[in-house]
C-alpha cells in the first residue's frame, strides 16, 4: 500500500476534476502534475502533446504513481489512446492510465433524447474528433456537433469571463454550437469550462443537459477501484494530496483558489 493516484493536467484546469475526485474518494493519496511551462496544450500539434503527455505520465510512474487519470480533455484527446496501445502494452507492467472522454460519452448518449449532442472544448480536443467518435462507437444513432472555444480558457485563467468582453465570446460560442442541430445534451469537454457553467448556462435552454465532467470522472474511477481489486489493494489511503507545477509555485498556488475552491501548496519540478 505505497503507490498514489497521479492526476495531470497541463496546468491548473485538472483542480476541477481533482476536486471532485478527492470529495468522493477522500480517502487515497493523490499526486498532481501540472505542465504550466508548457501550457496551454489546447493550440499544440497531435505530436507535441502526445510527447508532453507521454513524459508526464512516465514521471508519474517513477513518482509511485501506478494509476494516472489524465484530467487534461486535449491530453486525452490526443495522446491517451497511443498511450494506452503501445507505451503500456510494451511496458506490460500492472500501471495504468485513464482520460476523461470514455466516461463523458457514454453518459451522454444515454441522456439525449433528440439524438443530438454538443461538445465544447479547446481546438485542440475538437480538431481530434474524439468525442464524436467515442460517443458514435456506443451510440451510433446519435449526431455529434462540436464547437472550438479558444477564447475560454484565457477568460477565465484571467477572471475575465463576467466582463462585456467575456461574456460576448460565451454567448458567441454557445449561439454557434446551438445553431448546428437540436441539441439537448451538452458536454464541457474542457477543465476549465465548470467555472463559468452558470455563465453558460444563462445562454442555453433549460431544457438542455450541461454537463460537468468532474463528478463523473469521479464516480468513474470509484467503479474502476472497485473492479479492480489488484490495483485498489497496492493503493495508500492517508487522504494527502500534494502538488507539482513545471512554473511558478506561487501562481499555481494562488490560481489555485479559483479552480479548486482553496489555496494550496505546490512544488516546482524540473522535467
Ligand atoms: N486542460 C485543457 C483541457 O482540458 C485546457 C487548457 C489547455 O489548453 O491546456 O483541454
Amino acid at each position: 500500500m505505497t503507490k498514489k493516484i497521479g492526476i495531470f493536467d497541463s496546468g491548473i484546469g485538472g483542480l476541477t476534476v481533482l476536486k471532485e475526485i478527492r470529495n468522493l474518494l477522500p480517502e487515497y493519496d493523490y499526486l498532481y502534475l501540472g505542465d504550466n511551462a508548457r501550457a496551454p496544450y489546447g493550440t499544440r500539434s497531435f505530436e507535441v502533446v502526445h510527447e508532453y503527455t507521454l513524459q508526464a505520465v512516465k514521471r508519474l510512474f517513477e513518482l509511485d504513481c501506478d494509476l494516472v487519470i489524465i484530467a487534461c480533455n486535449t491530453a486525452s484527446a490526443k495522446a491517451l489512446r497511443q498511450i494506452q496501445q503501445t507505451f503500456l502494452v510494451d511496458l506490460q507492467d500492472e500501471k495504468r492510465v485513464l482520460g476523461v472522454i470514455r466516461p463523458t460519452t457514454e453518459l451522454a448518449g444515454e441522456l439525449t433524447k433528440t439524438k443530438h449532442v454538443g461538445i465544447l472544448g479547446t481546438n485542440g480536443t475538437i480538431a481530434s474528433n474524439s468525442y464524436q467518435i467515442e460517443i458514435n462507437k456506443f451510440h451510433p444513432e446519435v449526431q455529434v456537433h462540436q464547437q472550438a472555444c479558444p477564447m475560454w480558457v484565457p477568460l477565465i485563467e484571467n477572471q475575465e469571463y463576467d466582463s462585456e468582453g467575456g461574456k460576448f465570446f460565451i454567448k458567441k460560442y454557445i449561439n454557434e454550437l446551438l445553431e448546428k442541430g437540436a441539441i439537448d445534451t451538452i458536454i464541457l469537454a474542457c477543465t476549465h469550462y465548470p467555472i463559468i457553467a452558470e455563465e453558460i448556462q444563462k445562454y442555453v435552454p433549460k431544457t438542455v443537459n450541461l454537463i460537468s465532467q468532474g463528478e463523473i470522472v469521479a464516480e468513474r474511477l470509484r467503479n474502476y477501484l472497485e473492479r479492480h481489486e489488484w490495483m485498489d489493494s497496492k493503493l495508500s489511503k492517508k487522504g494527502t494530496i500534494h502538488y507539482l507545477t513545471t512554473e511558478n509555485p506561487a501562481l499555481f498556488d494562488e490560481k489555485s483558489s479559483l479552480f479548486l475552491g482553496e489555496k494550496v501548496q505546490s512544488e516546482l519540478m524540473h522535467w
